[in-house]
């Protein structure tokens, strides 16, 4: 199981700290390899500092697709890589809705992220409209082609589904909408790489009740978590609710 926070602008360095710390004491070691935390950009240098030495992947919710130059208020995924950052958000609903982020700039981050031997997280998903006039999967596949467009395939490359009617807002995906969805990817993603699996979290109003019903199904492997990251016992709660 893959178990991913996306801390969105929550938390300002000291209460990103003390949260790294108080899980590092309650996380079994032997659990450590399987987390991946996306803090805000302001805690990069807490969580380098915290994590880096340690088994748990971290990265930034958003890069751009150059590494250097004039581009005010973006970050660096090459900077981010020097700090120990291992992969890194691409394409979440959020940048799409709120920040005009383009399905073919997806494309070129990811492009990017790969030369630098950082892991994209890509996020895929349909709106309400979307799913009420049944376009689920004609929205996702589109998503996901065009964001892998100059996908190595060759390198690591992680997938999420977060239907963004159930993001942040209590509304969860049935097991078996949410299955359905991973399913129809995972036979995407076979035709464009049949040599290669690839791991599908399910984000949206995920937490320690609703867990288990979604992780025993069959193509969903693990989560990227939103509401439920920001304390260490609903996170870690979980994962327990579905060993
Ligand atoms: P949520 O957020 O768990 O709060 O719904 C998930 C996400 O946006 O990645």
């Amino acid at each position: 199981m893959i178990l991913a926070a996306n801390w969105k602008l929550n938390k300002d360095p000291q209460e990103a700290k003390e949260f790294y710390l108080e899980f590092l004491e309650k996380c079994p070691q032997e659990s450590w390899s399987q987390f991946i935390f996306f803090p805000s950009a302001i805690n990069f240098e807490t969580t380098a500092e915290c994590l880096s030495s340690k088994s748990i992947s971290w990265g930034l919710q958003n890069t751009y697709y150059q590494n250097e130059g004039a581009f005010t208020g973006e970050n660096s995924a090459s900077l981010a890589k020097k700090y120990g950052a291992t992969h890194v958000l691409v394409g979440h609903s959020e940048r799409r809705q709120f920040f005009g982020e383009t399905l073919k700039g997806v494309a070129l981050k990811i492009k990017n992220l790969q030369s630098l031997g950082l892991v994209p997280l890509l996020c895929v998903g349909e709106s309400l409209e979307e799913r009420e006039s049944r376009k689920t999967e004609s929205v996702v596949e589109e998503q996901l082609r065009t964001a892998l467009e100059f996908c190595d395939f060759s390198k690591e490359i992680l997938l999420a589904y977060e239907p963004v009617w159930a993001i942040g807002t209590g509304k969860v995906a049935t097991p078996e909408e949410a299955e359905a969805v991973h399913k129809f990817l995972k036979t995407i993603w076979n035709e464009l790489c049949p040599s290669k699996n690839i791991q599908i979290l399910y984000g949206g109003s995920v937490k320690a009740e609703n867990s288990p019903q979604l992780f025993s199904q069959k193509s969903i492997d693990g989560f990227l978590v939103g509401g439920a990251s920001l304390k260490v016992d609903s996170f870690l709660g979980i994962m327990s609710a579905c060993l």
